[in-house]
């Protein structure tokens, strides 16, 4: 076993409210690990967490063996961890090659920081990969707000790619989208971990894609790990049945 992330009694309070409640989990190097549970179950906080968002009331963030435990998300991505949001932080008033460009300006850092992009050879060429890679190349002139969501979750995750990291954090990437988006979504993420070795951590909220895309999960409920392990091995767990999946299939019922 070859951790990438380990998580060690992570914690936060909200003034009396105990949104992450001394939560420990490990991901391993290039494996998809999937965090997920029902509303308010704390992964948003969880994630901000570990990437830096937000500091920890308790406990610590460990990656590639360094104590990274409150970060800065800039830190974290000089260290390997990129993030993309379930809000969206592209400029939708820019260009997809213009948000892809911008997020390439990291590769220079160190190397002139504040030098146009444009003229940076090195960032040109992670600009046209990541076109390529994410099938991007018939809208790279287009505003990234004139974008189908769909369109616009996969630039989120190249441009969160584009500095090269080797772990890639994911909040609900699949949120808001289509079916046949989710299928692409799906495909992509899993290329990421298979084709490239990257390390993912993803939060989300769609259950079938998890059991489908995951190789380790871990379930959150009211703040705290619930249980985690293969998708079968959680499926099976009637702790998760019960607090998450009896739900789901309750309201899954009562909507019939
Ligand atoms: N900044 C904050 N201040 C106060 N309370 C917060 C804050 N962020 C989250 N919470 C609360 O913490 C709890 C966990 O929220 P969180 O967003 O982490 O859940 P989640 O599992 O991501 O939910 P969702 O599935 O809706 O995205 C909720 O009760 C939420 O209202
Ligand atoms: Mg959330």
């Amino acid at each position: 076993m070859d951790a990438i992330l380990s998580v060690r009694d992570l914690g936060v309070r909200f003034g009396s409210l105990h949104a992450v409640n001394d939560v420990s989990f490990d991901a391993q190097r290039g494996k998809i690990t999937a965090v997920i549970g029902p509303n308010g179950a704390g992964k948003s906080s969880l994630f901000n967490l570990i990437s830096g968002a937000i500091p920890p009331s308790s406990g610590q963030v460990l990656f590639e063996g360094q104590d990274v435990t409150g970060a800065s998300p800039d830190q974290m991505l000089r260290s390997g961890m990129a993030r993309s949001f379930q809000i969206t932080n592209l400029f939708f008033e820019l260009t997809v090659r213009e948000n892809l460009r911008l997020a390439a300006q990291f590769l220079e850092q160190g190397r002139g920081w504040l030098r146009p992009v444009t003229v940076s050879t090195r960032g040109m060429a992670r600009v046209d990969e990541l076109i390529t890679q994410f099938v991007l190349a018939a809208k790279a002139d287009e505003l990234a707000g004139y974008l189908s969501h769909g369109e616009q979750r996969r630039l989120e995750i190249a441009v969160a790619l584009a500095a090269r990291p080797r772990m890639l954090l994911l909040d609900e990437p699949t949120q808001g989208m289509s079916h046949a988006d989710t299928k692409e979504t799906e495909t992509l993420i899993r290329g990421l971990a298979v084709e490239h070795g990257l390390s993912i951590l993803l939060v989300e909220h769609d259950v079938d894609l998890v059991m489908s895309l995951s190789d380790y999960v871990v379930v959150m409920h009211q703040g705290q790990k619930l249980a985690a392990g293969t998708p079968a091995v959680v499926r099976s767990n009637p702790k998760v049945q019960m607090a998450y999946f009896g739900e789901h299939q309750e309201r899954a019922r009562c909507l019939n």
